[in-house]
Order: C-alpha cells, then sequence, then structure tokens
C-alpha cells in the first residue's frame, strides 16, 4: 500500500513500510481485542475479590488502581499499550532520518500559498518541556538541524499508526467534525479563522478548503512543526497564514477573529495557562465571535464510575499526557465566563465526523467527539 498521503511526506522502504504495518495491527490488536474485555474482567474477577475482601465495592478511582496496577492481566496489557506508543514511534523516526535532507530542501520548493513566521525568541512553556508528551522523541520542539522539521514529519506519519487510519487522509476526521458542528449550529460563514495549536496543520486546513473565502491562521509554538505544517499546506494546495507564538499571549490584535478554534490542543497546557488562553480567545474574537475547541472527555460529570475513571487516566499515567486528566476536573464554565463569553451559549458537547472520512475504526469515539463551545458577548 502507498503510504504517502501528500508530496511532503517520506515514501517507507519496505521493511519500514512492514516494520509500520505492523505496530498498526498491533495497536488495533490491543485497542479493539484486548481494551474491551477489561471491564468484563474486572466485573468478574477483580471486583468480586474487593467486594469478598472489604464487604463493599471499590468506591473511587484509586482503590480500582490499587488492585489494577497489582494484577498481571492489567499489567501485561498496560505494558504492551505502553511500548506499542514507542514502537509506533521507533518505526517511523528510521523513515524520516533516511529522508530527512530530501524533505528540508523540499520546503523552499512548497513555500508560495500562505506564510510562515517564525520567532527565535519565544520561550517554550515547561509543560511542553518538561517530559516527552505522549512519549513521542524530543517532543513537539526539539530541533536537532538547521530548518528541522523532523518531529512534525513524524506526527504527521505516526497517526494513520496510532488511530488504525481512523483519522482520514489527511489527519482531518477530528476538524471535519468541528467544521461540521459551525456548518450545523453556528450558521456563520467567517471571515478570519484562527486554529491554536495547529502543529502540522491537520486541524488547520480543512477550515481553509471549507471555507475558501476566509483568511485561515495557525499558531504554535514549535517550529519543526510549523515548518512542515506551512509546506505540508503547500503540498496539499491549502493557503494558511501560521505563525510561531504562545496561545498565552498573542500578538494578533483585539477583535480580529470570527472563530478560535483548537483541536487536541487544551489538554496538553496547564492549570494557569488554561484561563490566558480563554482570556486570549476572548480578547482577539471579534464581539459575537464563536470559541470551539475540541478535546477530552468526559465533562464534568456528577457520577462516579471508579472503573471508568481509572481507565481515563491510562494517557495520564502511562502515556505522558498529565494535564489531560486535570482538564476535566477545571471549572471551564466559570472560566469561559470570567473571559467574557455569555453564559447562556456556554456548551460543553459533541460534534459528528462524517464516517466517510473515517477509514478504519468504525466505534463510536472517532465520530462523536467533544466540544466547548462559546460566543463572545456581542
Ligand atoms: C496534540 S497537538 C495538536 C495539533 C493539531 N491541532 C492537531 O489536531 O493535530 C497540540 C499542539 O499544541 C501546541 N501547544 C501547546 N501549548 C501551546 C501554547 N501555549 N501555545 C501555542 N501552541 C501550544 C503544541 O506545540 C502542539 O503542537
Amino acid at each position: 500500500m502507498n503510504k504517502q498521503k501528500h508530496s511532503m511526506q517520506p515514501i517507507p522502504s519496505h521493511d519500514e513500510a512492514v516494520r509500520q504495518d505492523f505496530v498498526t495491527d498491533f495497536r488495533a490488536f490491543l485497542t479493539d481485542e484486548i481494551y474491551p474485555k477489561i471491564t468484563p474482567y474486572y466485573q468478574s474477577k477483580i471486583e468480586p475479590d474487593f467486594i469478598k475482601e472489604h464487604g463493599r465495592k471499590p468506591e473511587d478511582k484509586k482503590e480500582v488502581q490499587n488492585v489494577m496496577l497489582q494484577d498481571s492481566a492489567y499489567q501485561s496489557w498496560s505494558f504492551l499499550q505502553r511500548i506499542s506508543q514507542q514502537m509506533m514511534f521507533t518505526s517511523v523516526i528510521d523513515t524520516v532520518e533516511r529522508t530527512l535532507d530530501e524533505l528540508i530542501k523540499k520546503t523552499k520548493k512548497y513555500s508560495e500559498l500562505g506564510s510562515l513566521e517564525l520567532d527565535q525568541t519565544i520561550q517554550i512553556p515547561r509543560y511542553l518541556t518538561a517530559y516527552d508528551i505522549h512519549q513521542q522523541p524530543g517532543g513537539y520542539h526539539t530541533e536537532n538541524t538547521e530548518n528541522d522539521i523532523s518531529a512534525g514529519v513524524v506526527y504527521d506519519i505516526s497517526l494513520p499508526i496510532y488511530s488504525g487510519d481512523a483519522m482520514g487522509d489527511e489527519n482531518d476526521l477530528l476538524a471535519q467534525a468541528t467544521i461540521n458542528f459551525i456548518k450545523n449550529n453556528i450558521k456563520t460563514v467567517p471571515k478570519k479563522i484562527l486554529d491554536m495549536g495547529c502543529y502540522i496543520g491537520n486541524s488547520t486546513l480543512p477550515f481553509a478548503k471549507a471555507f475558501p473565502e476566509s483568511e485561515v491562521y495557525g499558531i504554535d509554538v514549535a517550529a519543526p512543526g510549523l515548518r512542515y505544517a506551512h509546506a505540508r499546506a503547500n503540498a496539499l494546495d491549502a493557503s494558511v497564514h501560521f505563525s510561531q507564538q504562545n496561545a498565552e499571549s498573542m500578538s494578533f490584535e483585539s477583535n480580529t477573529f470570527d472563530i478560535v478554534t483548537s483541536c487536541l490542543f487544551l489538554h496538553e497546557t496547564s492549570h494557569a495557562a488554561i484561563p490566558k488562553i480563554i482570556n486570549e480567545c476572548a480578547r482577539v474574537l471579534k464581539p459575537g465571535g464563536w470559541m470551539i475547541h475540541m478535546d477530552v472527555y468526559p465533562f464534568q460529570r456528577n457520577v462516579v464510575e471508579p472503573l471508568y475513571d481509572f481507565l481515563k487516566d491510562w494517557e495520564v499515567i502511562n502515556n505522558n499526557e498529565d494535564f489531560s486528566g486535570a482538564l476535566r476536573e477545571m471549572d471551564l464554565q466559570g472560566i469561559f465566563e470570567e473571559a467574557g463569553f455569555s453564559e447562556e451559549t456556554i456548551e460543553f458537547t459533541s460534534a459528528e465526523a462524517s464516517s466517510e472520512t473515517n477509514k478504519g475504526y468504525t466505534g463510536d469515539f472517532y465520530l462523536k467527539l467533544p466540544v466547548y463551545v462559546a460566543q463572545k458577548m456581542a
């Protein structure tokens, strides 16, 4: 199968492709075959043993964690799941290293549409440098050579392995869901759109294509992703203005955008960053403009489901997604109101992706996606 989805992507050698296919299947096996067995296994073995010992069910995720982490079947799945993420990156890094010089040369050619502005003085926030986020070696920002794009390429070609090809040919499934949401609910034709934490533009390009009359901007702190984003946008014939900026404090003038959006971004920041980012969204939006962030489930829930709560934290504990659990517990409603979004427009809801974009995984996980929505007061 030809793995190259656009001309900025490298073509893996035969052996690299075979390794990448193996990891794709291995991950699909762990996700589709083993993961669904955890709940019935817990209900038939772990919980009854706990009840025998304590005379009651576990009360919270901590109690579930104490028993699950001692269980060899759970340990095996969790270990393999963590290792499969490392194998995914190892399997694509060879391809990227082998082709990097050629790809960097290509970025010069793929530069006509849109623009790219980098800021060499930018400080990468500590929440992105303290550890390798979701185990990507070097994270999003590390540069090892001049005009490096390798971290961006690695991200691009590992996503189909991560998701079992569920994100669509242009990794655009999630952004398509946000666009569906805008078309069905907001019904505005935006003149200016901003995508925060855009990285390689997966979540940005679909806006340029869906709203061809609009000016589309993408910001991120990580230069390797932005350089690749600009070249990738050109390879995919999309015009986007990319710039290296921290979403906590942007250089855009106030009242500039009709829509400010983000995708898989907020959960990779921090407690301190969230109110600053939301304030910035309110500042750069025009009065009456809309903010739409696609991010993690669940929203604030009042029910305690100890096993569910424990499993939801797997990424936090094992995949270096440290803030994703804490984001779920923040008072986002309060933060949105404080920033100037009108109370009655704030919604924590879901956006539907089309099953046609999704070429692989067929479950709900990739089809009904969480969005946090609010309108700036007019
Ligand atoms: C999981 S990636 C999502 C990329 C893209 N939106 C997508 O859907 O594929 C999160 C991105 O947020 C960026 N990021 C994190 N904190 C940021 C901040 N304060 N300002 C700008 N970008 C940030 C990271 O560099 C990373 O590229």
